[in-house]
């Protein structure tokens, strides 16, 4: 059965995100791997989907006043499609909503769009634009919450 944890940056299972983050966000574009996931930042909050002990999901909710950051979401190959994007979703916005946001943005690869847009939030970036260590071509999405 699916389970989110809100986890510190120094919990094991942050660690095993790396794994995953690296798997799936990285790996697939050839980017060499690296250390330095800024998981120590103090405005990050770490999420993590678990089925069982296993980390098959993960975001990073980056908190400033008004406004919040989702980071870094990825769920595990064998896990996609089944919903646990939706629900690490549903529970960082909660979060956010928690903490004062009234916004959530993020930047979104063009392939996970209509993910993104499923869930209610809109593209505001005119263009896309190359971002991050894979160079892939993004779009600025946002959701009011508040
Ligand atoms: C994109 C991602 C986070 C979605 O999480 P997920 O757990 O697979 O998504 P869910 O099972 O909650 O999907 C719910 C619905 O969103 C839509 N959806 C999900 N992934 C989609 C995709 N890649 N393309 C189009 N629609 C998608 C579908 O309508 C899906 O419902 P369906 O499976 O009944 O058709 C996940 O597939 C992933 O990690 N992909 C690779 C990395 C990535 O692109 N991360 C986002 C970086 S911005």
């Amino acid at each position: 059965m699916l389970r989110l944890e809100w986890v510190a940056s120094d919990d094991a299972r942050v660690r095993a995100a790396r794994a995953l983050r690296y798997e799936v966000l990285m790996a697939p574009f050839g980017v060499p791997p690296f250390h330095d996931w800024g998981d120590d930042d103090p405005a990050a909050f770490h999420l993590v989907a678990l089925d069982g002990e296993r980390v098959v999901g993960y975001t990073r909710l980056m908190h400033r006043g008004e406004e919040a950051q989702l980071r870094h979401v990825a769920v595990a190959f064998d896990a996609q499609r089944t919903g646990v994007g939706t629900a690490l979703m549903a529970e960082a916005c909660a979060k956010a909503t928690e903490m004062g946001a009234r916004l959530v943005w993020l930047n979104a690869r063009l392939p996970a769009v209509a993910f993104y847009e499923r869930l209610g939030f809109v593209v505001t970036s005119a263009e896309p634009f190359a971002s991050g260590r894979t160079g892939q071509l993004h779009v600025r999405m946002e959701r009011r919450i508040g």
